[in-house]
């Protein structure tokens, strides 16, 4: 096997792998779980877990990656194979790993349809439709919109399309040229935004409810939810960061590179948050907050811009942002997944990417039509998940069984396959560099994340609703 490509230098890696993290899972799926799960406990909820799990699984996956030069089935199966035979089971985790990107990337590009839609819509629809006076124009609109046949069937073709066409630029050209202009200039728009929407008739109430904590609304519910948010938003448990970690050089500081993510897309996160929340506090109400869904984002941004002097413009530019931000993250997960096809399969990255395409269509379109002509299937209705339709079941299964399933495989092979020490030499390089938060991931690795993401696991059956 090859040794993957490698990244022009540090920024090259840190610009990929936040490319991969910052995508609609910071702007479309943190802000509606936060407002649904209680606001700020949730935001809280999310931090520390940031602070601790994310950072443990993001380090111990880019360095997995880098010790081996694979993705995660080749990671798995270097560390696993002529060992001890009650290690060589791990292999299994490789496969987990690799098939959650199967599943989340033609819901994501379902997404990154509606988002595609919205740039349109912006461009060529009178924004004023969407005042938060005309009630509830936004959100008819927004359903309206999912539960047609075509119309999301299009604009999820030009987004797939799209897609592929920076895939063929390969990944260093691609990923990195985009992300490198794109990136700053989506968080600087997100911070205007923030400040225009702070200054909306009722927004004090949306920050209180965002930034304030209410303890009574913490249950078991809100660290299942913000964990599989977690691993959403950071591409972690998924295989992303094995490969992206075997792209980085042994001399690139692993340390510095893995806080720069997870910096960078908590920030994101938490500013698209603090964006949306207030806004949808001020037009439509607490409770609308609460009820909040995976239409929150595309209810709500459009009532801001009808608002704003000039929203039509602001509104193409915000949903063209996300709309690249999507397709990076998208990217990589079409990339991780045509690494696994052209190995497993021993076909051409050409035939791999035929085939990835393939998938994300077929899978697709079979959730397109959950939101209209079959929006009447409930596929885990037996196991008591009787209100998910497709997209929710497939966000279901891959964020809150498989993830975590996924996860604690990461953890048992880095125990006990590779060892903690081996972990910290590779983490700390030949240069021996200081690694202030050695003992949060040794802490996390052994004593917290494996009881915890089990009991996770096991929470996960319940009804998240
Ligand atoms: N992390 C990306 C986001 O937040 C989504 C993603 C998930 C990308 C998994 C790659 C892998 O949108």
């Amino acid at each position: 096997m090859k040794k993957q490509e490698g990244f022009t230098g540090k920024l090259g890696y840190v610009l990929a792998a936040a490319g991969s993290a910052v995508g609609l899972g910071n702007i479309w799926r943190f802000p509606y779980l936060a407002a649904k799960y209680g606001g700020g406990i949730f935001l809280l909820t999310y931090l520390v877990l940031a602070l601790t799990f994310g950072y443990t699984l993001l380090i111990a996956e880019s360095c997995l990656g880098r010790m081996t030069g694979r993705g995660p089935i080749g990671a798995f199966r270097k560390l696993c194979v002529g060992r001890h035979p009650f290690l060589r089971p791990l292999r299994i985790g490789g496969y987990i790993n690799a098939l959650v990107p199967l599943i989340i990337v033609p819901y994501y590009c379902v997404i990154g349809g509606w988002i595609t839609r919205y740039v349109v819509t912006m461009l060529t629809t009178d924004v004023a439709q969407f005042h938060k006076d005309n009630a509830g124009a936004s959100a008819e609109y927004f359903t309206g919109f999912i539960s047609s046949t075509w119309s999301p069937l299009v604009f999820f073709l030009i987004f797939v399309a799209l897609m592929v066409a920076v895939i063929a630029f390969g990944v260093q050209k691609g990923v990195e040229r985009f992300n490198k202009v794109l990136m700053p200039i989506l968080l600087v728009l997100l911070v205007a935004l923030c400040v225009y929407c702070a200054f909306q008739p009722g927004a004090g109430e949306g920050f209180s409810y965002y930034l304030k904590p209410d303890f009574s609304k913490f249950s078991y519910k809100t660290v299942i939810a913000a964990m599989g948010q977690l691993f959403f938003s950071l591409s972690i448990a998924m295989g992303i960061m094995i490969t992206y970690g075997s792209y980085m050089r042994k001399e690139d500081d692993l340390v510095a590179n893995v806080n720069h993510v997870e910096i960078f897309d908590t920030a994101v996160a938490f500013i698209a948050g603090l964006m949306i929340i207030p806004a949808v506090v001020a037009f439509d109400g607490r409770q609308a907050a609460e009820n909040a869904g995976a239409g929150l984002v595309f209810i709500t941004m459009p009532q801001v811009f009808a608002n704003f002097p000039g929203g039509k413009w602001v509104g193409a530019a915000f949903f063209v942002f996300v709309l690249f931000a999507a397709a990076t993250s998208a990217l990589s997960l079409l990339e991780t997944n045509v690494q696994t096809l052209s190995q497993e399969l021993r076909i051409s990255r050409a035939k791999a990417i035929a085939l990835g395409v393939v998938e994300i269509v077929v899978i697709g379109v079979v959730t397109i039509l959950g939101f209209g002509v079959w929006d009447h299937i409930r596929p885990l209705k037996f196991i008591g998940r009787g209100n998910d339709g497709i997209l929710d079941s497939l966000d279901f299964v891959s964020n809150y069984v498989l993830m975590p399933v996924g996860a604690i495989f990461i953890c048992l092979l880095v125990i006990f396959a590779v060892g903690l020490n081996r972990v910290s030499q590779e983490v700390k390089g030949d240069a021996k560099r200081p690694w202030r938060r050695e003992y949060v991931f040794r802490f996390c690795m052994v004593v917290l994340t494996i009881p915890t993401l089990l009991a996770v696991l096991l929470m996960a059956k319940s009804v998240l609703d």
